[in-house]
């Protein structure tokens, strides 16, 4: 997974890569997210990181593919913004500690099976400090069989949340509200949603 991942960010660009995205961007501009200590779990190449930067965040951003995480410090260069990039693993963290006040993940926790979810929620709830909020942007729908055979060739090791699993990952240690999402779509992806989610 990781070497699939290094590999693409490396020789090419993959097709989620883009602007920060507007779930984001919506409410930090609607001053519902206010700057504070925030984590970019899974940062990819940067775009959300470097735009909550921008925005008076203190940012840490981490991947395990060092290509991305390359890619993302070049970017936060040209930006002129200063962003602590890792490259870590967040089913078992080694660099990354400490609280923070909001937790962003763009598409990271859906990919992962259900062993790596669990030492995700293990590694990754802790980071949360009383009162933090967590922004989770996933697919979500309940995979037919044939994807469930597709993914299990696929490099992949995840590919939706199942309706419900957020708050069953998630529900014990925040309050989970979903702010936003669409289910039952025609074609690929069939549905994703938005959780913002507040430490209890
Ligand atoms: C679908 S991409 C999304 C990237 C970014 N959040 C965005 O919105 O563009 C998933 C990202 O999670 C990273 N990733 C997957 N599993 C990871 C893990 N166990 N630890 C750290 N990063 C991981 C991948 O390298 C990839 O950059």
């Amino acid at each position: 997974m990781k070497l699939f991942y290094n590999t693409w960010y490396r020789y090419g660009t993959p097709p989620w890569v883009g602007p920060a995205r507007s779930d984001l961007t919506g409410l930090v501009e609607s001053g519902t997210l206010r700057p504070c200590r925030v984590i970019d779990l899974g940062c990819g190449v940067g775009d959300n990181a470097v735009f909550l930067a921008q925005h008076g965040f203190e940012v840490t951003a981490v991947d395990f593919a060092a290509a991305a995480i390359a890619k993302a410090k070049e970017k936060a260069r040209q930006a002129g913004v200063e962003v602590n990039f890792l490259v870590d693993d967040l089913t078992r963290l080694t660099k990354v500690s400490g609280e923070f006040d909001l937790l962003v993940d763009y598409g990271v926790f859906d990919d992962l099976s259900a062993r790596q979810r669990a030492a995700y929620v293990q590694q990754v709830v802790p980071l949360a400090g009383p009162g933090a909020k967590f922004l989770l942007w996933c697919f979500e729908w309940e995979p037919r069989l044939w994807e469930r055979a597709v993914i299990s060739v696929l490099p992949f090791d995840g590919l939706a949340l199942m309706p419900g699993e957020a708050e069953r990952w998630f529900g014990t240690d925040f309050d989970v509200e979903r702010i936003s999402g669409e289910s039952g779509l025609r074609g690929w992806p069939r549905g994703w949603a938005v959780y913002l989610m507040t430490r209890h």
